[in-house]
């Protein structure tokens, strides 16, 4: 959607605070053993107490409050018994609605030990989602986007998965218009928009292109390589970006 009012900016302001911190929590909270069980109940807890609702639970009746992917699920793992353990990547994404509007947040931990592969992963997939936001600003090309994700990966020598969508709409539901692709599409001639409000979620890589199923509904795996996540929901203005997940 397009943000065009001081009222509808401060309504996400207050709905992406309490997904980044709840993501901040459930960060903390995070120890070998702990099921994502535990852990989703606690993101739930924290969600209600700040009167906003679970996306993907009310838009697409997912089995749980959050996405909690524990290694090797790198995408919509969901609530269940499995217990993360020592060194596992987990990734927890986040996406609620306050008071009529949605953002949506995501972030990938390690559990120590970490080793220098996992924390260069972590480390790039972040730096790429902060050089895809800082690049946002009305009038630019939709394509700042994935030419920065692209940047960081051929830095790190890492690969870009292609069938999730690097930026997504937000606004009065969890995924909207625009869908731009994770990867540079020089036939995307689209421009950001002054007010646009865009969720931007690289997913990189240890060698995979692609994400795919398993054999429970909404996960995705990609075999033999390690995947990390970060997003943030931005609001596009001509100073550039404002970031409401914080
Ligand atoms: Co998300
Ligand atoms: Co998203």
């Amino acid at each position: 959607m397009i943000v065009t009012t001081n009222d509808q900016l401060e309504a996400f302001r207050d709905c992406g605070k309490a997904v980044a911190k709840a993501i901040r929590k459930m960060g903390e909270a995070l120890e070998p053993g702990m099921t994502a069980k535990e852990l989703d109940d606690l993101g739930r807890a924290f969600l209600e107490s700040e009167g906003a609702q679970s996306a993907p639970e009310q838009v697409y009746d997912f089995p749980g409050a959050t996405c909690i992917s524990i290694e090797p699920v790198v995408a919509h793992g969901w609530a269940d018994a499995r217990a993360m353990k020592a060194g596992d990547l987990v990734n927890i994404d986040v996406s609620a609605c306050k008071n009529g509007y949605f953002t949506d947040a995501g972030a990938t931990f390690i559990l120590p030990p970490v080793t220098p592969e996992k924390r260069q992963l972590v480390e790039a997939a972040k730096r790429a989602r902060d050089r895809a936001v800082a690049a946002i600003r009305s009038g630019a090309s939709m394509q700042v986007i994935p030419q920065a994700f692209a940047e960081i990966a051929r830095e790190g020598g890492y690969s870009i998965i292609e069938n999730l969508l690097g930026c997504h709409g937000v606004g009065e539901t969890l995924h909207d218009k625009p869908e731009i692709l994770a990867i540079p599409d020089k036939r995307d001639k689209r421009k950001l928009a002054e007010g646009m409000v865009l969720a931007i979620e690289p997913f990189l890589s240890t060698g995979a292109e692609f994400a795919h199923d398993g054999d429970r509904e909404w996960e995705l795996f990609t075999p033999g390589c390690l995947t990390a996540q970060f997003e943030h929901t931005v609001i596009v203005s001509k100073k550039g970006p404002i970031i409401v997940t914080l």
